[in-house]
């Protein structure tokens, strides 16, 4: 997977699921997915995991080690799940921003989190993952929860959130990965592509979304490749653990 990525960055494509296009691109497509998946965006993502997302953001959370008084940057966090259970917890004298470079999901997630009246310690930012709008050395904790797998040039993106990383801070990627045993794979493959797209076109009548969601998480670097992608960008101590045989990996790393 590496080496595919490196050949894509060189010829100025990338792809977008299976598709090659152009790297110019790809921003603008993964754009229009998730304007169009916005506002059925958590109704989906509870049915096509059966719920299981919400074990997956907790253990990122226990596993974020994150402390009253805190600064979290939940990126690329959409409809906020994560910044509102970090909210929470970092209390008054923290912050959590919730940064996405998409506006409809900002603002499914920014009335979600309002409705909860969870207000006071939380802000809202437009951006690119792979240009961040912030400080150097800002913050405790950066999230990036089935996030990365839709950057286009995610070694960018890996620097650009080191810079911004405090150091003692860390980095968790949570994302899709590469399941441990053949026979899951064979199961998750028949349920990605014969059962998830029919299942976004009933409910959020897109169809299209939810193929190139099956199709970006089988491009998207396994779990190896993805940590040394962190250790190039220049993080330390890094592990990961796999959630649910591997369908879901949660990576973790630290500036120092
Ligand atoms: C699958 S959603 C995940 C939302 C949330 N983190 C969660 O776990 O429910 C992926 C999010 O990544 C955002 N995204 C895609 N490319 C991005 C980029 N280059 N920079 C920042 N956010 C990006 C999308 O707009 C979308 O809200």
């Amino acid at each position: 997977m590496a080496s595919q990525e490196q050949s894509n960055q060189n010829d100025n494509t990338t792809h977008f699921g299976y598709k090659t296009v152009d790297t110019e691109n790809k921003a603008s497509m993964v754009a229009d997915v998730f304007h169009s998946v916005a506002a059925q965006y958590d109704v989906m993502n509870d049915l096509m995991s059966f719920g299981i997302h919400r074990l997956w953001k907790r253990f990122t959370i226990d596993a974020s080690g994150v402390r009253p008084g805190n600064k979290v940057l939940d990126l690329a966090g959409g409809t906020g799940d994560l910044t509102a259970k970090f909210s929470q917890i970092v209390g008054k004298d923290g912050q959590v921003i919730l940064a996405d470079i998409n506006s409809s999901m900002l603002n499914v997630g920014r009335d979600k989190l309002r409705d909860r009246g969870l207000v006071q310690n939380i802000e809202y930012v437009q951006a690119n993952a792979e240009c961040l709008p912030f400080e150097d050395n800002s913050f405790d904790i950066i999230t990036i929860a089935f996030g990365l797998r839709n950057v286009t040039d995610k070694d960018k993106a890996l620097r650009s959130m080191y810079r911004v990383l405090k150091p003692g801070g860390r980095l968790l990627v949570l994302e899709f990965s590469k399941p441990e045993h053949e026979l899951l794979n064979k199961a998750y493959d028949f349920y990605s592509f014969n059962i998830l797209p029919k299942m976004g076109e009933l409910v959020a009548k897109d169809g299209d979304s939810y193929q190139y969601l099956a199709e970006s998480i089988r491009m998207h670097p396994d779990q190896e490749t993805l940590e040394s992608m962190m250790k190039n960008a220049g993080f330390e101590q890094t592990t990961y653990k796999n959630l649910t045989g591997g369908i879901v990996a949660l990576h973790k790393g630290y500036k120092f």
